[in-house]
């Protein structure tokens, strides 16, 4: 006896008995699962939610981000706070995309010889940090950071600031013409206690200027390095976030 496979719209059976068929009509059925996924990305400019407080680093900053990547923090530190308690509890909120949208190369990190550093700017005084940094067992006897004394010694040889604000420019860090125009300028001030820094705290929102290495007459890779180190985590107010979670 013949079973009966029409459907009341569709020749069920004879798609299920024809594998070509059956091939097309599948590879039709992911494609539009796939199509609703990936249209979009094609309209949308960002896949990062916004977040008050973001803003890309000043010339100081970056130079000091330069070191950091220069001598290698990341095998040891990471920088990315995930949402677990363990974590939560230990290093603060976790991580915002939006954190790390201005980061070229990101610090996110895979290894944590060392804490996560991802908001440790604040947490220390500039003097621990440098001391810490010349001599990590100077102020956490049992530490086995290395010791980095002689970026207090280096002077900040950071090149043309402008062009590396212009290269993060090209993909798609906002730096104005003004901050790039004034990169070189904005470097020195903002490490500078004398210098007038007020223009570079209205392009910068939150920067923080003063002599970081306790060394006020000399600009030294200390310099950027503790400057970098103290932004950290420091520019989105992550606890005004808080009573809309707890409340929920
Ligand atoms: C060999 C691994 C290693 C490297 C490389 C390293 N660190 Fe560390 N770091 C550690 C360890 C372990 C600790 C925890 C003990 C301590 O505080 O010294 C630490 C602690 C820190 C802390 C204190 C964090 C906190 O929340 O208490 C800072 C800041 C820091 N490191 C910055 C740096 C910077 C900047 C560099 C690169 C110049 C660097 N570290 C390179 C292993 C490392």
């Amino acid at each position: 006896m013949e079973t009966k496979t029409k459907g009341k719209f569709f020749d069920h059976g004879r798609l299920e008995r024809n594998v070509s068929l059956l091939g097309i009509a599948a590879l039709i059925t992911v494609a539009i699962g796939g199509i609703v996924e990936i249209a979009p990305l094609f309209w949308i400019d960002n896949t990062i939610e916004k977040v008050e407080g973001v803003r890309p680093y000043t010339p100081l900053e970056l130079a000091g981000r330069n070191i950091y990547i220069r001598e290698g923090c990341y095998n040891c530190h990471s920088q990315m706070i995930r949402p677990f308690r363990d974590e939560t509890e230990r290093y603060g909120h976790y991580s915002l995309a939006a954190e790390s949208m201005y980061d070229h190369p990101f610090q996110w990190g895979s290894k944590r010889t060392g804490p996560d550093l991802a908001r440790v700017g604040g947490r220390y005084s500039d003097e621990w940090h440098v001391q810490h940094l010349k001599d990590p067992r100077a102020v956490v006897p049992e530490s086995i950071m290395p010791g980095y004394a002689f970026l207090a010694e280096r002077e900040l040889k950071a090149g043309d600031m402008s062009r590396d604000l212009t290269a993060l420019n090209d993909v798609g860090v906002p730096y104005t013409k003004d901050d790039i125009d004034r990169a070189n300028d904005d470097l020195k001030a903002q490490a500078d206690p004398d210098a007038d820094s007020s223009d570079l705290l209205k392009r910068y929102p939150k920067a923080q200027a003063r002599d970081f290495d306790g060394d006020p007459g000399k600009l030294t890779e200390m310099d950027a390095l503790v400057a970098y180190l103290q932004m950290l985590g420091t520019l989105v107010d992550v606890d005004s976030a808080k009573p809309q979670e707890v409340g929920r």
